[in-house]
């Protein structure tokens, strides 16, 4: 058991990485808070973990806005004592709308649920783990957090973003005990696509120009296994990286 008595959070949880992730933590020992905006997948996947003998609850929350993020860590805290790990990991994608074409709307919610929301859980995270000068942080960025075109410009500034605040949080909090990671999955196999609801023409056949050097799609498990390394003492002097998963895909 790597995580044995260790309290996560993990956003975005009631389906795809996310919820592989509250899985396999909860089998390695760790009280899981399943944080999602869809409150009755969030419950059947808390119950999924309890039925299993795992430890979880679920929070209905929206992690682009922070008096549901503070309730978060407030159900999590009153439930399970404390907060040990978080997984920022709720995202949506933005119909690979081009600059030319992205809207002030679009834009402003990619960058919230995607980059805004990971500023908000860490600023809280690590107010608990500076008094316990401890506490670990995995986030989940994307091939377009470290490439051009896998999405259109909101998603790809989303994620690049994430890369950057990891960095800095890792550095910064180095000495504090606190350790911060990202995840740069490639095409996984989720419901992520059900966010795309009308892909922007031009911007699509940009984006697929390079889709076929994808040596193959991956599973969700297949991420959550980089997630429980990162969570690990397995990870304890990994700080402030990036790992790739993507069977490949970015050593093209
Ligand atoms: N699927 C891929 O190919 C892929 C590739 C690279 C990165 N990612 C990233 O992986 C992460 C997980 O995506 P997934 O593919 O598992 O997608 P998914 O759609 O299967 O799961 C995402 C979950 O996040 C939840 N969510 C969305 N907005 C939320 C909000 N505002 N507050 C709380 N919960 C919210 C959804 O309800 C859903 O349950 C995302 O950050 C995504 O950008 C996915």
């Amino acid at each position: 058991m790597k995580l044995e008595g260790k309290v996560a959070i993990v956003t975005g949880a009631a389906s795809g990485v996310g919820k592989s992730i509250a899985k396999l933590y909860a089998d390695e020992g760790a009280k899981v808070v399943i944080c999602d905006l869809n409150g009755d997948a969030a419950s059947s996947a808390a119950d999924e973990i309890t039925q299993a003998g795992g430890q979880a609850i679920a929070v209905e929350a929206n992690v682009s806005k922070e008096e549901e993020i503070q309730s978060l860590f407030e159900q999590g805290i009153k439930h399970f004592g404390t907060v040990d790990i978080i997984v920022n990991n709720a995202g949506i994608m933005d119909n690979f709308v081009p600059v030319g074409e992205i809207t002030d709307e679009l834009w402003d919610r990619v960058i919230s649920v995607n980059l805004t929301s990971q500023m908000r859980m860490m600023r809280t995270a690590v107010s608990i783990f500076l008094e316990k000068q401890s506490g670990v942080i995995v986030n989940i960025t994307s091939a377009a957090g470290l490439f051009g075109s896998r999405a259109g410009v909101a998603y790809t500034a989303s994620k690049h973003g994430v890369v950057g605040i990891t960095k800095n949080v890792a550095f910064q909090y180095a000495e504090k005990g606190i350790r911060c990671n990202a995840i740069a999955p490639g095409g996984i196999n989720t419901n992520i696509g059900s966010t795309m609801n009308a892909p922007d023409p031009f911007g699509m056949e940009r984006v697929m120009s390079g889709a076929n050097n994808n040596p193959r799609n991956g599973d969700p498990e297949e991420i959550a296994t980089v997630a429980l390394f990162l969570a690990s003492d397995d990870a304890k002097y990994v700080n402030g990286t990036v790992i790739t998963a993507d069977g490949g895909w970015m050593a093209y």
